[in-house]
């Protein structure tokens, strides 16, 4: 794994002038930062969204800074979304260079109180959605003989970190083997897959939440450690990072000739995946639980 201390100069890449890119959830936080920042480094990008009313504000500034930046109809959750918006890449460029797989949110509930059908939903997004649009550019990509797939992961994709986020645990540790497995599966293609692992970030994330219906944080069975748990985001969220910084990583890592399989982003993710990395997992635990119960917070 690469030392967390990533140079930041985001070094003018003039090869980036023929290279397209597209990005999924690009409507705010990492994917909106992501799409701009390749579009200013001469990727011609798709900021790709579900719902394009929300594409004015890139729209303003791609006109103004005069950036190689276009917005397009993608939901991952819908086959012929994803098929529409990367035939219709393909068809005005003939190619496709760089795959952000970043669309996602979090399934907010205990896992006892999640209907079936809700946890599916979090895989269908966060899971299915990331094989969907692989499985629409990979073609292209092979046939080209070159690509960059980046797989927006989480901290909580290599631990358990917070309770009632279960399926989206689950979800981003399946983007994971995912990942390590499709690499070896595109090296001969030469075609790299990159798994980017931000922690907390302050995005619209915890506005996007959604809860699990009926889930009563006071009434629930386990109203005492959800409680707990609101007390402790503050302490997840005090280290947080931008959405920008993640952006800029992923920039870094799209630019290398020889792109690492890990990416971590942010100060509490440098510390969680040193305890990961050190402690058994019976410590591992209780360092977890201190982290956020006790606010004591995961940098440390
Ligand atoms: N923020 C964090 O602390 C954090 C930490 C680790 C990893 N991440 C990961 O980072 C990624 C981006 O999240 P963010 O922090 O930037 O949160 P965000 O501001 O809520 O952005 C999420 C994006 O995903 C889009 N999206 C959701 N479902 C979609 C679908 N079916 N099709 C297309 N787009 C869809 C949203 O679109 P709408 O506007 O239409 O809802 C939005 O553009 C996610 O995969 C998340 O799991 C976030």
């Amino acid at each position: 794994m690469p030392t967390i201390m990533y140079s930041y100069s985001t070094t003018y890449h003039s090869n980036n002038m023929a290279k397209v890119a597209v990005v999924t959830g690009s409507s705010s936080g990492i994917g909106y930062e992501t799409s701009l920042l390749l579009a200013r480094n001469q990727f011609t990008t798709y900021a790709t969204m579900r719902n394009l009313n929300k594409s004015e504000g890139l729209r303003e500034i791609a006109a103004k800074e005069k950036i190689p930046l276009k917005v397009a109809q993608l939901d991952v959750n819908n086959d012929s979304s994803v098929d529409n918006a990367v035939d219709s890449i393909i068809k005005e460029n003939g190619k496709i260079n760089l795959l952000v797989n970043n669309a996602g949110y979090d399934l907010f509930g205990s896992l006892e109180e999640a209907s079936i059908e809700e946890i599916r939903e979090q895989f269908e997004t966060n899971f299915f959605g990331v094989v969907r649009t692989t499985k629409a550019v990979v073609p292209t990509m092979r046939k080209q003989g070159s690509g960059t797939i980046v797989n927006i992961s989480s901290v909580g994709g290599r631990l358990g970190l917070t309770p009632f986020g279960t399926a989206y645990h689950a979800s981003k540790f399946a983007i994971e083997g995912l990942t390590e497995s499709q690499r070896h599966e595109l090296a001969d293609f030469n075609i790299n897959i990159i798994l980017v692992e931000p922690g907390a970030i302050r995005s619209n994330f915890v506005d996007n939440i959604k809860t699990v219906k009926g889930f009563d944080s006071n009434k629930s069975p386990y109203a005492k450690t959800v409680q707990q748990m609101f007390q402790g985001l503050e302490s997840f969220f005090a280290s947080s990072s931008q959405p920008v910084d993640v952006a800029q990583v992923i920039l870094i890592a799209v630019n290398s000739p020889s792109p690492e399989l890990r990416y971590p982003v942010g100060k509490d993710a440098e510390s969680i995946f040193k305890a990961r990395t050190e402690l058994s997992d019976r410590d591992l635990e209780k360092w977890v639980r201190e982290s956020y119960m006790e606010k004591k917070g995961f940098v440390r």
